[in-house]
This record gives structure tokens, sequence and C-alpha cells, in this order.
């Protein structure tokens, strides 16, 4: 009754041919230590889908140099059990090992992003990011999956490689997850001391201000904001934290391009900033309209 777990790449594959041609199958890469935000992914792809098949893969191509591959978090057991409660009945976790095999070279590169934020900042994170979830992709053959809007860029850069590879995947984004307290549920928040975890919330509270600022702003029929006015309201709330030891960027984007725009208008724009509270990078954004 619990889900079925294919640690292999033959199984998971044999699986997916017993299927027939008219099933829909949905699908929700993960890296594990699953939490709401994870479970509100399957349940939509549940919705939607005659089968749902999950997939636990802590990517170690999009690590870089000093981050946190070794100690992030594994509970590989927990996990299976929340995906089986939410009725995911399949769990893909290959091995590293398997996914890249001895003589692995080939790489999905996505040269547009590069020059994101989140890019600078993590080299090689959307290389990696593209390639897993290509190979994922290939493996697993689902009509939809399913990602969260809290790596906003990551969405755009999967609507971006399904079009110019011409996989024939519907991508379905899914609204950012939060706790009482509007802090963007993540895997990382288990790093967060309890008095960083009490202080993280700011970081949507900046991009509270920085929305209202704008609603305020148009109501008063201004026709549009400037994006270094709404940075500076983002970067003023930031430090008036102390715990916030670092802001490594708040960048005003187009919302299907993710580049950066410098009047926001009708069109909108997304937010997103990367910080460290204590010694934990969190990231979070918010969509303007
Ligand atoms: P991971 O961080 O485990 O996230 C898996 C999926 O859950 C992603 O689509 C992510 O955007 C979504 N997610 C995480 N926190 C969320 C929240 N609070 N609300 C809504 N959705 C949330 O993102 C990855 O893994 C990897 O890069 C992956 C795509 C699996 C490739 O390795």
């Amino acid at each position: 009754d619990g889900a079925a777990i294919h640690p292999t790449i033959g199984a998971i594959r044999s699986m997916r041919k017993s299927l027939g041609p008219a099933t829909r199958v949905g699908f929700v890469p993960t890296m594990g230590a699953l939490h709401e935000g994870h479970l509100s992914l399957a349940r939509a792809a549940l919705e939607e889908n005659d089968i749902v098949i999950a997939s636990i893969f802590v990517n170690p191509t999009q690590f870089g140099e000093g981050e946190d591959l070794d100690r992030y978090p594994r509970q590989l057991e927990k996990d299976v059990k929340l995906l089986s409660e939410v009725g995911v009945s399949h769990v893909f976790t290959p091995s590293a090992d398997s996914m890249y095999k001895k003589n692995h070279v080939t790489y999905v590169d996505p040269c547009g992003f590069d020059n994101t934020m989140e890019g600078i900042s993590r080299p090689g994170f959307f290389r990696g990011v593209a390639t897993v979830v290509t190979k994922l992709f290939n493996i697993v053959q689902p009509t939809s999956a399913y990602f969260g809007q809290k790596d906003a860029v990551q969405c755009a850069l999967i609507k971006r490689i399904t079009e110019d590879l011409d996989m024939d995947i519907n991508i379905k984004i899914m609204d950012t997850v939060r706790e009482d307290d509007g802090l963007a549920m993540s895997s990382r928040n288990a790093y967060l001391s309890e008095e960083e975890r009490r202080r993280a919330p700011i970081v949507y509270t900046s991009l509270m201000a920085a929305r209202e600022v704008f609603d305020s702003r148009l109501s008063r029929g201004v026709e549009t904001v400037s994006a270094d006015d709404l940075r500076e309201v983002v970067e003023g709330v930031l430090e008036t934290e102390p715990l916030v030891t670092e802001v490594q960027y708040v960048a005003i984007d187009d919302t299907t391009t993710m580049q950066p725009i410098s009047d926001v208008g009708d069109g909108g724009c997304v937010i997103s900033l990367a910080c460290v509270v204590g010694s934990v990078r969190l990231i979070d954004n918010i969509v303007l309209r």
C-alpha cells in the first residue's frame, strides 16, 4: 500500500513501460528532506494525473565547491512515508554513480542563465539542474512535471529547456508554501539555529514591504516604479536585522525571461533575493503584477 521504491534506472524504466500510452504520468523531482512545499507539488500532480512518480536524488552536479552536498539532509524512509501518505505510488531513488557513470561527459548548459543573480552566486548550479532534470525527464518520461515558484529562476530554466530541446512535457509551477510566520519552506531551514529561525521571516517581510510600495504607488496613478526603489526597500528592511549577515543579491526581473528590468509597470516583475541568516543561505521571491 506504500509507494514502491525504484532504486535503479532500469527498475523505473520497466515500470514506466508497463503503463499504457493513455496513462497520464505526473512527476515531482526532489532532493528529499521533504516538507509541505514538496508535498503540495505531489498533491497537485495527483489531481491532474493517473499516477504520480516522485524522485529523490541529491544531485552532486548542482552543488558548488564548499556547498552543503555532504551535509544535505537525508531521510529516505521518512520521505517515502510522506509521499505514500499523499498518494504517490512510485519513488525513484537512483545512486549518484548510476546517474553519472564513469565516463559521463554530456551536460545541458543553459548559457543564458549564468548571468542571472542566482547563476552568478552559484557557478555551475543551473548547468547541474538542467542536466539532471533532462536526465530525469528522459528516464521517467512524464506527461506533466511539477516545480515550485520558491525557486523562481529554476522554473524559468525548466520551461526554457523543455522548449529549446522540444521536450513534450507540461511544466506546472506551483505557489511557494510558507510557514505561518511567512518563512518559505525549505529543506535548508533545518540548518537554522533557534534564534536564526525566529529572525528568518524578515526575508519575506522585506519582500512584502516592496509589494506595499509598488501597490501604493500604482494605486496613486504612477505608471512605473523603478527597480532601484524596490531594491532599496528590500535592502532597507533586511539591514534592520543584525542576523542577516550578508545580502547576496536583490534582483528585479522580468517574470518570463528572469532578466533584469529597470522600471516595473503593468507587466509586473519577480523580486528575488538571496541572503545569509546567521550562516544559512536563504532564497525567496515574490511576483508583483
Ligand atoms: P528541492 O530543493 O528538493 O525542491 C524540489 C521541488 O520542490 C522544486 O520544484 C522546488 O521549487 C519545490 N519547493 C521547494 N520548497 C518549496 C516551497 N516552499 N513551496 C513550493 N515548492 C517548493 O529544486 C530542487 O530540489 C532540485 O534543484 C531539483 C529540481 C530536484 C533538481 O535536482
